[in-house]
């Protein structure tokens, strides 16, 4: 793990994703780990916010993949009712990651093995009813740089973002 931090409201998740969205290129990918109502959906969110993507984010639970049009197209994946690595590619999961939009896969920990390389691995606990712990685990030197990017902002926004 290269961070983590903290936040006490769901908006104060959307401003995280909000301050990630300024740091991310064409290529990026960013997997999103954590339970149920966690909060990958606000994370989410609010990075479509910073791309400005201006319609509503929702968790992709039934389409697997919504594509929003922003400064970069968002790939907004949701794996949780992907039952077998296989079915990655009728989704063009591979494809699409090579496109040239930013990719974040909610339960993208489920098939690690289809991760790129490279890639920001953000994992979401909750601590309380609105506390959530994010921990940052990049997998190679653009992730990393990412990662180092984003706890930067962060920390100078006080981080409380
Ligand atoms: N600190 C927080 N960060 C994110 N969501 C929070 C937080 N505190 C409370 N929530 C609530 O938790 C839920 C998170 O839902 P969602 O983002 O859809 O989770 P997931 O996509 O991980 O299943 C929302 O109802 C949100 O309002
Ligand atoms: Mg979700």
């Amino acid at each position: 793990m290269t961070g983590s931090f903290e936040t006490a409201s769901a908006e104060s998740t959307r401003r995280a994703g909000k301050s990630l969205a300024r740091f991310l290129r064409p290529g990026d990918v960013v997997a999103l780990a954590g339970d149920l109502g966690a909060g990958k959906t606000q994370l989410v969110g609010g990075v479509a916010t910073g791309l400005g993507v201006d319609e509503p984010v929702t968790s992709p639970t039934f389409n697997l993949l919504l594509v929003h049009p922003g400064a970069l197209p968002l790939y907004h994946f949701d794996l949780y009712r992907l039952e077998r690595e296989a079915e990655l590619e009728d989704l063009a999961f591979y494809e699409t990651l090579e496109g040239d939009g930013v990719s974040v896969i909610e339960w993208g920990d489920r098939f690690p093995r289809a991760l790129p390389a490279d890639h920001l691995l953000v994992t979401i606990r909750r601590r309380g009813p609105e506390d959530r712990v994010f921990e940052l685990l990049p997998s190679g030197s653009r992730s990393a740089e990412l990662a180092r990017e984003w706890m930067g902002a962060l920390a100078a926004q006080g981080n409380a973002p």
